[in-house]
């Protein structure tokens, strides 16, 4: 078997269409423009260029942005100042601060200091537990982007058996959530795994749907590890090397090649889960906006 190749970048492209119509939509019958704040501080390189696609895709929908880039000696407070001011800030619906934060500054006090209504990374404990219990406000981007794969590309989740690769508070474990839930797109059965996991193999390849996102070796889920007709999903992003032109070579956690073999259907990287992630931060951006109008 040959897996059909779920295309991120296509669908992507698809829902950034629907978003780019509701935002038009939204200033032509109720004079709103959504509006996201990027926070970055410090001069990390790859920080930089995230914001900058970020700015670049706001401009592209319609969405007023405004960018802070402070110093990297920026205190905590000044920060939080900041945070504070824009949280009141009427234009603004969404904030996001950039991660990682320079070590003198705690990473939780800021997160924790955005309004939940304009957390639209989806990071702050209220939105996490309105997750948990079904009622959620926001979905955190990547993870919904997985979902909206799944979605768009018509794979049941309804009482597959679901293992998640990865435990971390912005991938595994939402997503893992997300997907136990009982609703349309959810009611699956799910097993999180992790590096304490006995026998990770004798997991994953009982899998209908298998997601990994673990970041720790490139390639390190391959054919064996998979069962045939599984769908599989690839968060993981590994650097491993440069083109001639310096463009960075990219592969994920899932051995592409040989599990395209035996899977039903499989995200690339890059090209999978990757541009689903910016895509579903506008839509909460689109959402906070109507929420603070009493449209959502
Ligand atoms: N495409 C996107 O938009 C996007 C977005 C976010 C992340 N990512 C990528 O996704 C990957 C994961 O990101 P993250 O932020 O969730 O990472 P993270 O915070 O480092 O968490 C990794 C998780 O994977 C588990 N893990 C690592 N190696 C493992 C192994 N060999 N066997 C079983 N479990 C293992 C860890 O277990 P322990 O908890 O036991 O340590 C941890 O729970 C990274 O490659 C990251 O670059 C991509």
């Amino acid at each position: 078997m040959t897996a059909k190749i779920i295309n991120g970048t296509e669908i992507s492209k698809k829902i950034r269409e629907e978003l780019k119509q509701e935002v038009a939509r939204l200033k032509e019958e109720h004079d709103i423009i959504p509006g996201l704040v990027t926070i970055l501080v410090g001069d990390d390189p790859a920080s930089q260029s995230y914001v900058s696609s970020k700015v670049r895709t706001c401009q592209e929908l319609g969405i007023y942005s405004e960018r802070h880039d402070l110093p990297a000696e920026t205190g905590e407070k000044e920060l939080l100042a900041l945070v504070e001011r824009l949280n009141k800030d009427p234009k603004i619906h969404g904030i996001l601060v950039q991660l990682p934060l320079p070590e003198h500054i705690n990473e939780s006090s800021v997160l924790m200091a955005i309004d939940p209504g304009k957390d639209v990374d989806c990071f702050h404990p209220v939105n996490i537990g309105k997750l948990m219990i079904g009622e959620p406000d926001f979905l955190p981007c990547t993870p919904h982007g997985i979902q909206e794969l799944l979605l768009r590309s018509g794979i049941e989740t309804e009482g597959a058996d679901v293992v998640v690769v990865g435990r971390s508070n912005i991938v595994g474990k939402p997503v893992a959530n997300m997907l136990l839930q009982k609703k349309a797109g959810a009611n699956a059965t799910v097993t999180v795994c992790h590096t304490r996991t006995r026998n990770l193999a004798s997991h994953t390849s009982r899998a209908d749907i298998l997601i990994v996102a673990a970041g720790g070796k490139p390639r390190a889920i391959t054919a064996d590890m998979v069962k045939e007709g599984a769908v599989v999903i690839d968060v993981g992003t590994h650097r491993i090397g440069k083109t001639a032109e310096g463009k960075a070579i990219l592969c994920g956690d899932v051995d592409f090649d040989s599990v395209k073999e035996k899977a039903k259907a499989i995200t690339p990287v890059p090209g999978g889960v990757g541009p689903m992630t910016i895509v579903m931060l506008m839509s909460n951006t689109v959402k906070a906006a109507r929420m603070a109008s009493g449209l959502a």
